[in-house]
């Protein structure tokens, strides 16, 4: 090993379980967390709540470099109100645009300069971290992704069809993998994780064997 922090980069589509994954990797190494969409989502919030139309590429820039420039606060990340359907749809549209994925980026760089960190998202190991110690690469089928994500939601007592769901996940796939910049590919050298059959304790067990292996670490 070299003296340099460990840093976990983890990649995927949404509702892929890369948060749950993220959480108990840091939890289990002592590394901060840092769920990167919680950024777009923090400018797309922003941004409704003054009633702007997250199509404005100009208000979008503006907010996201407002958010950069406070240092993005614990607290507007930790918002209850970043996870709601409108949200999701606005934070895909923010998100395609490359002068706020720009903003996000030092930030990005910076947070795990000290201690290392575990950072989820979709162009950490390709863009934002791509000398991170381990990348990962977490999938699953649409279709267990959609059932994941309705389960979330009306879990916390959002009503939505499942049907809507499944085809608003559709369309963040679509986006996530067309756009010019940020696009969501397998970086090289990630592993590759489908947790479309495996729970949350098997995905984390399948995950944490991978960066063990990758770091030298005993099981
Ligand atoms: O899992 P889900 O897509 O619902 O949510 P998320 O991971 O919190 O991402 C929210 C939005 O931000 C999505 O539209 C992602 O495409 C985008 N995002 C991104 O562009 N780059 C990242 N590093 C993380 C998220």
């Amino acid at each position: 090993m070299t003296g340099r922090p460990l840093v976990i980069a983890i990649d995927g589509p949404a509702a892929a379980g890369k948060g749950t994954l993220a959480r108990r990797l840091a939890e289990h190494f002592g590394l901060p967390h840092l769920d990167t969409g919680l950024l777009y989502r923090a400018v797309a919030r922003g941004m409704l709540d003054r009633g702007e139309d997250p199509a404005d590429a100009e208000a979008a820039e503006r907010t996201a470099r407002a958010l950069d420039a406070k240092e993005l606060d614990a607290s507007e990340l930790a918002r209850p109100d970043l996870r709601t359907p409108e949200v999701d749809r606005a934070a895909s549209i923010v998100a395609a645009r490359p002068a706020v994925r720009a903003a996000l980026r030092a930030f990005q760089r910076r947070f795990p300069a000290e201690r290392g960190a575990v950072m989820d998202g979709r162009d950490i190991g390709t863009v934002i971290f791509p000398e991170a110690t381990v990348k990962l690469y977490v999938t699953a089928s649409p279709e267990a992704r959609a059932e994941r994500r309705w389960r979330e939601l009306t879990g916390r007592g959002i009503a939505v069809e499942r049907a809507e769901i499944a085809a608003e996940i559709a369309e963040r796939d679509t986006q996530d993998q067309s756009r010019p910049v940020g696009r969501l590919v397998k970086a090289e050298g990630a592993v590759t994780l489908d947790t479309t059959d495996l729970d949350p304790e098997a995905a984390f067990a399948a995950a944490l064997a991978a960066v063990n292996a990758h770091i030298g670490a005993q099981p």
